[in-house]
């Protein structure tokens, strides 16, 4: 019997134990000679390795033990960056250890803190308690939303569209069908052949969900970047990709059906931060080397400075953008799910980017490792053993849509 992990399978493989999801539902018995069906089902269900009988291949050999000096070096890293959190909470406790052996794995320094040094003669700026007002009142010239972000959101809101209906929509742009059909064909979804147009696209992943994903990655789009002061373009991207990746797989624990909503939700969770960082550098610099200084949270300090904090100014862009009241409202409530109308998708946004932010992938501003929700979590009913699954899942799926950050568009 044979250790093999999912993406290296191949057909005709026989199963030496049962593979049963992370509920313990079967999936399929030992025994059962592996099919492309069967590969398929694994990666949506996050199945990471399956017993199979015989021998290891030769390729297949054990992942490399960490150097016990990166593993310390990762756990003392990880004792600095979890001070704010409640580390006896066992989702906690299961996310710490992941995130030491992945940082160790990786051997991931500390990003140096590279904030421009404050000079010292320089007067003390008053919050802008504000802020919101201002910014609604200034009515800042924010980017036009281009049309099809438009045309989709009517597809999305209207019941009785149809995939015809969706596909032409998407035609219309040859840059959104080429990402699209490479996202389609990514292990994103791991459909068993290849996808080469749109219409087919829409009828094996469904009009709102191909349409929500598109809507997602064109409103991102719209940026092209930020003060390099403050940080990289690429680095909050990434952290918004893979946030939008852990909201989509917790969603899919939780068998919800709105798991591509819950994608676009994640990844445009800071959208509020981003127009913080384009439009009010000074302010969002204020606000970070405050939170350096004090050790709290930044988007309290946010709240603090200027009135309101990004979660706020998010909802504000989308409501103006007319996006769907569910992706609004969960990335408004992103920080606070308990308040949220719905809390059950705020809190997945919640527990997602908390994960990011431990595992240490892109940033967003965030130095420390936020506070978990303890009333959020308890609203998920997730057992922290799915983390492990749910991190393997989305290193997989990051390094397959790493082509969407800047530098790697088609
Ligand atoms: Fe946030
Ligand atoms: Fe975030």
């Amino acid at each position: 019997m044979t250790t093999v992990r999912t993406k290296k399978l191949k057909i005709g493989m026989v199963l030496a134990d049962d593979v049963r999801d992370i509920k313990g539902r079967l999936l399929l018995s030992r025994g059962k000679a592996i099919d492309p069906d069967h590969i398929r089902i694994f990666k949506i269900w996050g199945i990471p390795q399956v017993e199979v009988a015989g021998g290891p291949e030769d390729d297949d050999a054990p992942p490399a033990p960490i150097d016990p000096a990166w593993l310390e070096a990762a756990r003392q890293e990880a004792e600095q960056l979890f001070i704010l959190t409640e580390r006896d909470h066992p989702a906690i406790k299961e996310i710490f250890n992941q995130a030491v052996q992945y940082r160790a794995t990786r051997r991931t320094l500390p990003p140096p803190d590279s904030l421009p040094p404050e000079e010292a003669s320089a007067p003390a700026k008053e919050p802008n308690r504000d802020f919101l007002e201002k910014f609604i009142d200034q009515d800042i010239a924010l980017p036009e939303i281009p049309s099809i972000v438009i045309e989709l959101n009517e597809v999305i809101s209207d019941p009785l569209s149809t995939a015809d209906q969706m596909a032409q929509v998407i035609n219309k742009s040859p840059s959104l069908t080429a990402l699209l059909l490479k996202i389609v064909n990514s292990s994103f979804y791991g459909l068993p052949s290849r996808v080469d147009r749109v219409s087919l696209a829409v009828t094996l992943i469904g009009t709102r969900e191909l349409s929500s994903l598109a809507l997602g990655i064109s409103i991102l789009s719209i940026f092209k970047s930020i003060p390099s002061s403050l940080l990289t373009m690429r680095s909050f991207l990434k952290h918004s990709l893979a946030c939008g990746i852990i909201a989509r797989l917790l969603a899919a624990q939780k068998s919800m059906r709105q798991t591509e909503q819950m994608f676009t939700a994640g990844l445009l969770h800071d959208i509020g931060r981003l127009i913080l960082f384009i439009y009010f550098p000074e302010e969002a610099l204020g606000c970070l080397r405050r939170a350096r200084q004090t050790s709290d949270r930044l988007y309290q300090v946010e709240k603090k400075r200027l009135g309101c904090h990004h979660a706020q100014i998010g909802k504000y862009l989308l409501n103006r953008w007319r996006l769907p009241l569910f992706i609004e409202n969960t990335v408004c409530f992103h920080h606070e799910p308990a308040d949220a109308p719905d809390p059950v998708p705020a809190a997945i946004v919640h527990v997602a980017d908390l994960l990011v932010n431990a595992l240490g992938i892109g940033t967003s501003g965030e130095r420390l490792v936020p506070t978990l929700d303890a009333r959020a979590w308890e609203t998920l009913e997730l057992s922290p053993s799915c983390f492990e699954v749910v991190i393997h899942q989305t290193i997989h799926q990051l390094n397959t849509l790493e082509f969407l950050l800047p530098g790697n568009r088609p």
